[in-house]
């Protein structure tokens, strides 16, 4: 079983000891500013639920992502991402809002597209 889980590994582009991993150059974070930005144009529309000090916060909406933590976006899923643009989008805020989101969500998925294959089958 195991010999058939390290195959299968092998043929996902995994290769056990991980070491022998085919290298790349470590995936360019989005600049910090980027993301920075994000977190205030998001402060700004989307604080009111997804801020754990408002006290209009609510539990649900900081499950999805906290403003209050560095890597806000981390726990948030591609389509998660992409729906919070459509969502400042068709809310009346600023268009720079839009597009200020838009950029560093861009930077992120492209970020995560670029991390290599995780071998998740061998231990
Ligand atoms: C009135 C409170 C409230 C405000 C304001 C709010 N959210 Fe949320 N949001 C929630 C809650 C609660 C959830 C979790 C439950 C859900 O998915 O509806 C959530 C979930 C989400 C999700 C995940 C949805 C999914 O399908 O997984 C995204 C993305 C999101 N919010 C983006 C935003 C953005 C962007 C803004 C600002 C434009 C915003 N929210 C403003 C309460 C809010």
């Amino acid at each position: 079983m195991r010999a058939l889980l390290a195959l299968l590994a092998l043929l996902a582009g995994c290769s056990d000891p991980p070491r022998a991993i085919p290298t790349r150059a470590a995936p360019a974070e989005p600049p910090r500013s980027a993301r920075e930005d994000a977190r205030w144009v998001l402060e700004s529309d989307c604080g009111g639920c997804h801020r754990p000090d408002q006290p209009t916060a609510q539990p649900g909406a900081l499950a999805v992502f906290d403003l209050s933590r560095p890597d806000f976006a981390e726990r948030m899923t591609d389509t998660q991402l992409a729906d919070a643009v459509v969502r400042v989008e068709e809310g009346e805020f600023p268009p720079s809002h839009r597009d200020t989101l838009a950029a560093f969500v861009e930077a992120e998925l492209a970020r995560r597209a670029s991390e290599p294959v995780r071998c998740a089958l061998v231990p």
